[in-house]
């Protein structure tokens, strides 16, 4: 095959409004995984993830299911022979729109303002889906094939802890087998530096219930006599961390693993000024060195906290109080043994006598890998073509799951995090959105991708 990438990137550019239209058509489905959302929606998702891989040109569509599993789509074209073969991630899964009154557009209605597209998933991670099936589309369009083999793996429940990441190798090992994965579901260190995600931290979380009574008490009748479950659900959260966030749980930072020669290498080129971390998070106050503890050391966080409500708030004791919460793991960290060290502390501390319940813990561990591969150097090569600018490594203070065990599962196969998020994407909060000049860089990008890792091999 004569390869021309330029006609494919091209296609890319011209065709630009019709796989944003792809993105809008995705993203006006609330595939929320979350329990508690209707998982048909997820199902309808997996539809029309499957239907628009159909449109783009792949092949061997399929709805990949397990019991009580969320929907992955796979898809794949495999007409290049002696090329390598990539496994391309995303997930179509997606957030819970959070508090629909602060959304400045509808979360479910993509909408386009200032150079960005506003929506739930917009960013996290549909854009990621779409950049995949448009590159692909591209080389297909203009060439009938493509420079390599691709596969293609749509996760349905990356949003709410990929459960079923085990019984899905079992099941599907050699179908996804493949030389190098390439994950779309990452951001970019500002929307015009392409970035390669080297480090993922892991994540241990939980729900604690604390609970006193089996019903709620007048606050005049028993206040002082009986224990109030949200007052110690606070002493057993605050006793986690110092006045500074810093954990006080014994021995969590023991073996923690410094970051590697590369590592230290692009926090030393990456600039990160307060000022520029404030405009982007709108916080008051700053870290020291915060790309090396977003990055690089692990963090405690409360995600939800519920005891009645603002509605129904009355003068009661309550009986019970809940949390969500957990730490972002490093290596050098065992997640199970830190989810135990979390456990035993949360319950030494709890006052009163209150029983204490956990349920729904997770345990997922960090991820980081060297950049030696060829792989690693035909997607600087390829990011430099799309973006017109060097890339750079970088951390990330988010978390995976799918990365660990394919990468291991592919037999150390280099797993390439390329993302379409950037700093003001905020995901999982109100106004998602995604930077579209990006976006069009990233599919760009994407088509390079695949010529330059033909050229050179993973
Ligand atoms: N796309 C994110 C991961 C991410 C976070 C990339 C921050 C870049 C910056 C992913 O969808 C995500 O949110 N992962 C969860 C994993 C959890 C549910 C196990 C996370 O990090 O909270
Ligand atoms: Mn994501
Ligand atoms: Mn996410």
């Amino acid at each position: 095959m004569s390869v021309n990438t330029d006609k494919a990137v091209q296609y890319a550019d011209e065709h630009y409004g019709e796989f944003l239209e792809d993105l809008k058509t995705l993203a006006r489905i609330p595939s929320v995984s979350f329990p508690g959302f209707d998982p048909k929606e997820v199902v309808r998702s997996a539809s029309a993830v499957a239907a628009l891989c159909r449109a783009r040109g792949l092949e061997n569509v399929e709805i990949l299911t397990l019991p009580g599993a969320h929907p992955y789509v796979y898809a794949d074209w495999l007409h290049a022979p002696g090329k390598p073969t990539l496994l391309l991630y995303a997930h179509h899964d997606v957030q819970p729109a959070g508090r629909e009154e602060l959304w400045k557009s509808p979360p479910f209605e993509p909408t386009e303002r200032d150079g960005r597209l506003y929506g739930r998933g917009c960013a996290d991670d549909k854009a990621g889906a779409v950049a995949h099936t448009s590159a692909i589309a591209a080389w297909l369009k203009t060439h009938g094939s493509l420079p390599v083999n691709v596969k293609l793996i749509i996760e349905g429940e990356e949003e709410c802890g990929s459960d079923h990441l085990e019984p899905f190798l079992q099941k599907y090992a050699s179908k996804v087998m493949a030389d190098a994965i390439v994950l779309t579901d990452t951001g970019n260190f500002d929307h015009d530096t392409p970035s390669i995600t080297v480090a993922l931290r892991g994540i241990v979380a939980l729900d604690v219930t604390v609970r006193s009574m089996d019903h709620p008490l007048h606050s005049g009748m028993w206040g002082g006599a009986v224990a109030d479950p949200v007052q110690a659900l606070a002493k057993m959260i605050s006793s986690c961390v110092d006045a500074k966030g810093r954990m006080l749980i014994p021995g969590i930072y023991k073996g923690i693993q410094k970051p590697g020669k590369a590592a230290e290498a692009s926090l030393k080129v990456l600039k990160y000024p307060e000022k520029i971390f404030r405009a982007q998070t709108k916080l008051m106050a700053a870290p020291k060195d915060l790309l090396r503890s977003n990055w690089y050391q692990p963090s405690f966080s409360v995600n939800a906290i519920q005891a009645s409500s603002k509605k129904d708030c009355a003068n009661i004791i309550n009986d019970s109080a809940w949390a969500h919460m957990g730490i972002r793991v490093v290596p050098g960290m065992n997640p199970d043994k830190t989810l135990a060290a979390l456990k035993n502390h949360l319950k030494k501390n709890a006052p009163w006598g209150v029983s204490v319940e956990f349920s729904g813990e997770t345990a997922n561990p960090s991820w980081t890998t060297d950049t030696g591969a060829p792989a690693f150097a035909a997607a600087r090569r390829a990011l430099q073509k799309g973006y017109g600018k060097p890339a750079v490594d970088m951390g990330c203070g988010g978390s995976i799951p799918f990365v660990g065990p394919f990468a291991k599962a592919l037999k150390g196969a280099p797993a390439l995090l390329i993302g379409v998020e950037d700093p003001l994407s905020n995901p999982h909060s109100e106004n998602e959105s995604l930077h579209l000049g990006m976006f069009k860089k990233a599919i760009a990008s994407a088509v390079h991708l695949y010529a330059e890792i033909a050229a050179t091999g993973c």
